[in-house]
C-alpha cells in the first residue's frame, strides 16, 4: 500500500490581490507536494480562497459588484498565478461552493447538539469602520481600533459560542505528546504558554455578518468567517459526506501556515477536531514573513510586491528557489531586488547553469554530441559519486522538517562539487593528450550528476530541471519518476544525443 500525504495551505482572502507572501506558503506547499510524489506517496494537496466577511462584502460594494463577483474574479487571478507557478494542487476549494457550506451546517449542528456549542452574550469593543471585534488588551492607546485608529464602542450582543476552555487541557497533553505538532519549537512554546494562561470561550456567531454561512441553529446569526474557514480543510475531503476520501487523506500530514494566523491553527482548529472526535493535524508549521524595509509585506502597508510581475520578467522557477533558499523557512525574509538578482545569478546562473553549459559542449566535442561509455572507476569519480549518495542520503530528513534552505543548500553542494570535478579533471587536456577512456568516464560522470541533480531540484524549479532533463536527452516525463532512480548510479543510457539549448539561467543585470 501506498502512504497518504495530505498538505494544505491556508485560504486566501479574494479581498486582496496575490503577492510574494501569500505566494511564499503556496510555493512551499508546491515543494513538499512535488517531493512527496517523487517519493511515491499519493499525495492530496489543497488550497484555495475564504470568501465568506464583511471586509469582503464591502470590498465588493465599493467596486460595485457582488460578493459572488468579486469572488470569481479574484479566485481567475490567483488560479491564474498559481498556474504560472506551477502549482500543483490537487483541489481548489472555495468556502461559498456548497460542498463546504453543507459540512460547515452540519459541524455547526453537531456540536450544538452535543453542547460544545451554546447560546450566551458577547461583550467587546467593537469598531464600526472595520466592523471588528477587538479585546481590551488589543486596543491602541487603550480606546482605538488597532488597525484604523478611531475610537471603538462597546458592545454587549446575543452570540453562539464554542467551549474551547473545555478543551485546555487535552490540547496541552497533544502539544506534549506530539512535539512535531506545532512547529517551529519556538512557536510551540508560544502556543503553550498561551494556552496556559487559560482559554476562554470564543464566539462563533456574530449578529451584524452580512456575508456568510448562516447559523443553522437561529437563522439572524452568521457563523463567525474563521470557523467557516477552518473547516475547509475537512470539507474538501467530504468530512460527514464522503467517507473514503476522508479516511484516506485524514489526518492532514502538514498544515503551512504564515506566523501570524498559528493560534487559529494551533488552539481552535485541533479543539474544533477534538470535539468532533477527529484526530487533530500531524503537523502545523508557520512560516514567517517577506517584509519590505522591515514591515510586513502587505495590502494595507502599499508595500506589495507582485508575484505576476516578477514570473513576467524572469521566470517562475527563479522567484521560487528565491524564495525557499534566502531565508531559513520559519524566520522572517527581506525581500530586495538586489537579493533577488544577486541570489539567482550566483545560484541558478553560475553554479547550475554552468555545470551544464560547460558539460554538454564538451559531449557534443568530444563524444558526437552522445552519452559516452563509461570505462574504469577511478578515486576522483568515484569520489563525485560518494558526494551525490551522501547528499541524497540527508536529504529526507531536511526535507520532512520544512528546511528547505538547507535543503538547497545540500543539493549545491553536488552541483559546486561537480564543478570542481570539471576543474580538477580537465577533460580538454585529457582530449589533448588522447586518454578517450578516461574523458569518457569524466563526461559521463558529469552528466550522471546531472540527471540525479534534476531529479533532485524538480520540487523546487520544475520547469528548469524538465529542461535539464530534455537537454541531457532523456524524453520520459520527470513528473512520473520515483525515487528509486535517485538513489541508483549508472543509469542513463549511454548512446543517448544530448540537446544543448540556449543557456537555462542567463545572468541578470542588475
Ligand atoms: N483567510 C485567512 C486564512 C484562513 S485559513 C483557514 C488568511 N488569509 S490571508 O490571505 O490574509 O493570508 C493567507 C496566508 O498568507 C497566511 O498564511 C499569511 O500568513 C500569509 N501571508 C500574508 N502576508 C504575508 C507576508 N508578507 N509574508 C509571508 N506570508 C504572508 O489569513
Amino acid at each position: 500500500m501506498t502512504d497518504k500525504f495530505y498538505l494544505t495551505t491556508p485560504l486566501y482572502y479574494v479581498n486582496d490581490v496575490p503577492h510574494i507572501g501569500h505566494a511564499y506558503t503556496t510555493i512551499a506547499a508546491d515543494v513538499l507536494a512535488r517531493y512527496k510524489r517523487l517519493r511515491g506517496y499519493k499525495v492530496f494537496f489543497l488550497t484555495g480562497t475564504d470568501e465568506h466577511g464583511n471586509k469582503i462584502a464591502r470590498a465588493a460594494k465599493e467596486r460595485g459588484l457582488s460578493p459572488e463577483e468579486l469572488a470569481d474574479s479574484v479566485v481567475k487571478r490567483f488560479q491564474n498565478l498559481w498556474g504560472k507557478l506551477y502549482i500543483s494542487y490537487d483541489d481548489f476549494i472555495r468556502t461559498t461552493e456548497s460542498r463546504h457550506t453543507k459540512v460547515v451546517e452540519k459541524v455547526f449542528l453537531r456540536l450544538y447538539e452535543q453542547k460544545d456549542i451554546y447560546k450566551g452574550f458577547y461583550e467587546g469593543w467593537y469598531c464600526v469602520p472595520c466592523e471588528s471585534f477587538w479585546l481590551e488588551s488589543q486596543l491602541a492607546e487603550g480606546s482605538l481600533c488597532p488597525e484604523c485608529k478611531r475610537p471603538v464602542e462597546r458592545v454587549k450582543e446575543e452570540s453562539y459560542f464554542f467551549r474551547l476552555s473545555k478543551y485546555q487541557d487535552q490540547l496541552l497533553n497533544y502539544i506534549e505528546k506530539n512535539p512535531d505538532f506545532v512547529l517551529p519549537p519556538t512557536r510551540r512554546n508560544e502556543v503553550v504558554e498561551f494556552i496556559k494562561r487559560g482559554l476562554r470561550d470564543i464566539s462563533v456567531t456574530r449578529l451584524r455578518l452580512e456575508w456568510g454561512i448562516p447559523c443553522p441553529v437561529e437563522k439572524k446569526h452568521t457563523i463567525y468567517v474563521w470557523i467557516d474557514a477552518l473547516l475547509n480543510y475537512i470539507s474538501a475531503l467530504g468530512y460527514s459526506l464522503d467517507g473514503e476520501k476522508f479516511s484516506l487523506f485524514w489526518p492532514a500530514d502538514v498544515q503551512l501556515v504564515g506566523k501570524d494566523i498559528l493560534k487559529f491553527h494551533a488552539i481552535i482548529w485541533p479543539a474544533l477536531l477534538m470535539a468532533l472526535g477527529i484526530k487533530p493535524p500531524r503537523k502545523v508549521f508557520a512560516h514567517g514573513w517577506w517584509m519590505v524595509k522591515g514591515e510586513k509585506m502587505s495590502k494595507s502597508r502599499g508595500n506589495v510586491i507582485s508575484p505576476e510581475e516578477l514570473v513576467e520578467r524572469y521566470g517562475a522557477d527563479p522567484l521560487r528557489y528565491f524564495l525557499l533558499r534566502e531565508v531559513p523557512f520559519g524566520e522572517d525574509g527581506n525581500f530586495s531586488p538586489s537579493l533577488f538578482i544577486k541570489r539567482v545569478n550566483s545560484d541558478l546562473a553560475n553554479d547550475l547553469g554552468n555545470l551544464l553549459n560547460r558539460t554538454l559542449p564538451l559531449v557534443e566535442r568530444y563524444c558526437e554530441g552522445k552519452v559516452p561509455c563509461p570505462a574504469e572507476e577511478r578515486a576522483e569519480d568515484a569520489e563525485l559519486r560518494e558526494k551525490v549518495r551522501q547528499v541524497v542520503l540527508r536529504l529526507d530528513e531536511l526535507m520532512n522538517g520544512l528546511a528547505f534552505s538547507e535543503a538547497l543548500s545540500l543539493i549545491w553542494e553536488i552541483i559546486r562539487f561537480a564543478n570542481l570535478y570539471i576543474d580538477r579533471s580537465a577533460p580538454w587536456r585529457l582530449a589533448k593528450e588522447g586518454k578517450k577512456e578516461r574523458l569518457s568516464t569524466v563526461l559521463y560522470y558529469l552528466l550522471e550528476t546531472l540527471r540525479v541533480v534534476s531529479l533532485l531540484v524538480f520540487p523546487f524549479i520544475p520547469r528548469s530541471a524538465e529542461r535539464i532533463w530534455a537537454q541531457l536527452g532523456l524524453e520520459d516525463k520527470l513528473s512520473e519518476k520515483r525515487w528509486d532512480e535517485v538513489e541508483r548510479w549508472g543509469i542513463l543510457p549511454s548512446g543517448i544525443r544530448v540537446r544543448r539549448k540556449a543557456p537555462l539561467f542567463p545572468r541578470i543585470k542588475e
